[in-house]
């Protein structure tokens, strides 16, 4: 008879992290947070500064290659993103086959998946070169994959994509533009798009990128990790945040309503949280969330959104919850979220959109994470262990005895 309680003493060290609060999974040079001080690098250079200064494709060469591109690599790049964004013919008869209002988040995890059904040439992981071929579609094909979605979900029809106009403003082009009407490309908006791309674009080994991880462990082709991602990316603790962010503030409606919220959300006895706030990393101002803050602002400015409710209660309770014992003392501010669901609403977006502009942007993180992976010779497969607490060896029983 096995005695499993000396299994865990017979395997040397053995650890019980639940929610793997402090197990590092991997060594990465990706990106770097420290949770502390409020500051997020990728390859060292911090957000803010990509943020203001830099595109989202000059993000994804930085992230994917550790640097960031000279003019020659950028045009280089740029030209090869650009060349890889329509996608099969083949894949619109696979949209068809989804319910006419299916979630959008829905048809990404499927029709992600099924990439690697229509390019097959690039699922062989052993090869560099067929690696870097499936890495520059996903992040080329991903605005258009993201948009046929959207004009699924509200039955319009496909635009193709328009490859001399820069990645957000031709996906802005792809989700907004009707047939028989001129779309005018608002360049304004299409930066605060881009910048959204950079802010998402990479979170070290958050649950997606470590699902991706794990799934790419076992040598499944990029599609099926990045579709796994997806997945994980769609739960509301995670990408559907700013859901529930903009759905909380709606809820609360006006300032004066807010003292009740802040009192709900520090009663123990209230499952009440408020959303966009805290998170598992920043025990900080999120940094990402101050430039989401001033992204919402040019946002509402240009599309000339003077009142805007829900940012008048969001600036409120942004104050009040900052200097409240209780959010002060469990270190809980702002996150990305707070901001980015009244901004993409703005910019046009219905809420079912948010998470998959989350998954379009965070596509190249995990990449550049899944890449990192397969390249590390001392790769091997994840395969966390457990503690056992379930029944000791016993003898089955047969039926009529039990
Ligand atoms: N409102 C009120 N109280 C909160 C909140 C909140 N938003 N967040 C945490 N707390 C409290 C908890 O009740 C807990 O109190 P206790 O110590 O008295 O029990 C304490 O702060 C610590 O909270 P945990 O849930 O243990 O912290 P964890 O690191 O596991 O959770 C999380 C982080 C999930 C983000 C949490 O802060 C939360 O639920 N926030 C709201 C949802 C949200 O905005 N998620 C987006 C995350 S960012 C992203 O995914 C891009």
């Amino acid at each position: 008879v096995v005695d499993i309680s000396s299994l865990y003493a017979s395997t040397g060290a053995f650890t019980y992290d639940p929610g793997f609060t402090s197990t590092a999974s991997c060594e990465s040079d990706i990106t770097f947070i420290n949770g502390e001080e409020g500051v997020l690098l990728h390859r060292g250079y911090p957000i803010d500064q990509l943020a203001e200064k830099g595109s989202f494709l000059e993000v994804c060469y930085l992230l994917l290659y550790g640097e960031l591109p000279n003019k020659e690599q950028m045009e280089d790049f740029e030209y090869r993103v650009t060349h890889h964004t329509m996608v099969h013919e083949q894949m619109n008869r696979f949209f068809s086959g989804f319910r006419r209002d299916a979630h959008p988040m829905a048809i990404m995890c499927g029709v992600i998946g099924a990439m690697s059904a229509f390019y097959h040439d690039s699922t062989d992981i052993s090869d560099p070169r067929q690696r870097m071929i499936a890495s520059l579609r996903m992040i080329a094909k991903m605005p258009t994959i993201a948009a046929m979605a959207f004009k699924y979900h509200i039955g319009q029809p496909f635009v193709y994509p328009k490859n001399d106009l820069s990645y957000a403003g031709n996906f802005l082009r792809m989700c907004f533009s009707v047939p028989c009407e001129e779309y005018e490309v608002n360049p304004v908006l299409a930066r605060a798009m881009d910048r959204i791309f950079i802010l998402h674009a990479d979170h070290e080994q958050n649950a997606s990128t470590s699902t991706v991880r794990l799934a790419g462990s076992s040598g499944a082709n990029p599609f099926a990790c990045i579709a796994a991602g997806i997945a994980c990316l769609w739960g509301p603790a995670h990408g559907g945040a700013n859901e529930a962010a903009l759905n909380m503030l709606a809820e609360i409606g006006s300032v004066d309503q807010i003292p009740e919220y802040i009192k709900r959300a520090k009663d123990k006895n209230d499952p009440f949280r408020l959303m966009g706030f805290g998170h598992r990393v920043y025990k900080n101002y999120d940094p990402r969330a101050k430039i989401m803050q001033k992204t919402c602002h040019e946002v509402l400015a240009e599309l000339g959104i003077k009142d805007d409710p829900l940012l008048d209660v969001a600036m409120e309770l942004e104050k009040i919850a900052l200097t409240d014992d209780y959010f002060v003392e469990k270190k809980l501010y702002p996150n990305i979220d707070f901001y980015s669901g009244i901004t993409l609403k703005a910019l046009g977006f219905p809420t079912t959109m948010f998470t998959v502009l989350f998954a379009l942007a965070r596509t190249v993180g995990w990449i550049a994470q899944w890449k990192e992976m397969i390249e590390d010779p001392r790769q091997k497969i994840g395969r966390p262990r457990q503690l056992y607490t379930g029944a000791p060896q016993r003898d089955y029983i047969p039926m009529e005895k039990r």
